[in-house]
């Protein structure tokens, strides 16, 4: 079932929609059409109570004034782009370089910001589409994105991400949603595990090196699940840099789950599986608890961890990496699906 109500308005009077998806067993999500934002995921423990496992906030205007992103479809370029420019064919493109003036960001928060236009295309699915400008943000094509949320019966939500050029270009999607499976204080005793044998390690920006670095004997080994929050603070100077993992994994091949991310206090599982080659693990490190989120509380460091999937960042610059390139009669496609369970 789908419900459509009226969420409010961006600063600059344009309206801004939610849509209610609920299955029969009770779980819901709400999205927004703003950013294409999944704004709220209510899911069941082992007892049978519902909570609200995203971090973000209740209005527009939390979005417009405090996001780190919450929750946002992100693009065109998700995760980062060094220096804000890359080649195609001879052709150089400068980018929004909006990350301290030094690196292009979540494609200059161009997707994440918009308000998408939204339809309810069955009765457990809604379609968001957005064109973007040829030369937006600095970026190359005329793009059609369009992003398909879909609640199943077993507690899993579908997202596919399409989008359609006119000219040769980069195409990084994923969704920026911070995870609390308590609902609430921070995820540093939710165990993760991550089918990734190698983690692309980073410079001061944040950019990966182009090592793929092996996880085996390193505070990145996630191969059997572990407590986040165990080796998070260990004198490893990849995570020092970054407060904490802040890191693109490389995934293994396979049709099992990429990440799981469980609660032990709750019982919620969330297993993530997805057709891409990467995975941004970011356990909110920079969230600092100055800006309120929903219901006035402060958002405080490690309150949500994303798990964004991904191509690795800066690929466009990267030619070893998995290619990001999409080009026009050749349409981009991926999924990703979050499926929530107890154990
Ligand atoms: C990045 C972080 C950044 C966060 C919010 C993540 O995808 O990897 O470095 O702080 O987004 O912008």
């Amino acid at each position: 079932m789908i419900i459509k109500t009226r969420f409010g308005a961006t600063a600059d009077g344009r309206a801004v929609d939610c849509f209610t998806l609920s299955n029969t067993g009770g779980m819901e999500v709400d999205l927004i059409t703003y950013g294409a934002t999944v704004n709220a995921i209510r899911v069941p423990d082992k007892a049978g109570a519902f909570t609200d496992v995203l971090i973000g906030f209740d209005t527009v205007a939390g979005h417009e004034q405090y996001s780190d992103y919450q929750g946002n479809t992100i693009g065109r370029y998700a995760n980062r782009i060094a220096g804000g420019v890359f080649s195609l064919d001879g052709a150089e493109y400068h980018v929004e370089k909006n990350e301290r003036g030094v690196t292009s960001l979540h494609g200059g928060g161009e997707l994440s910001s918009a308000v998408w236009q939204a339809l309810i295309v069955d009765d457990n699915a809604v379609e968001m589409t957005y064109v973007s400008p040829d030369g937006a943000k600095g970026f190359p094509g005329e793009v059609r994105f369009c992003v398909t949320f879909t609640l199943h019966e077993d507690n899993a939500l579908r997202i596919d991400y399409k989008a359609v050029t006119d000219k040769k270009t980069v195409i990084n999607m994923t969704n920026h949603a911070y995870f609390n499976l308590a609902g609430q204080g921070d995820i540093l005793g939710h165990t993760l595990k991550v089918n990734a044998d190698a983690f692309t390690p980073t410079d001061a920006d944040s950019i990966p090196t182009g090592e793929l670095r092996p996880v085996a004997g390193t505070a990145f080994d996630f191969r059997a699940a572990k407590p986040i929050g165990l080796e998070i603070g260990a004198p490893d100077p990849q995570l020092v840099q970054c407060r904490g993992y802040d890191h693109n994994f490389c995934l293994n091949a396979g049709d099992g789950p990429a990440a799981e991310l469980y609660d032990p206090e709750s019982g919620r599982l969330l297993q993530v599986f997805t057709d891409l080659p990467g995975i941004q693990i970011y356990t909110g490190n920079f969230l600092d608890g100055t800006r309120p989120g929903k219901g006035g509380a402060p958002i405080i460091q490690h309150a949500g961890v994303c798990l964004e999937t991904q191509c690795y960042p800066n690929t466009p610059n990267m030619p070893d990496f998995p290619s990001c390139v999409v080009e026009p009669g050749q349409p981009y496609a991926t999924c990703t699906v979050f499926k929530f369970s107890v154990r």
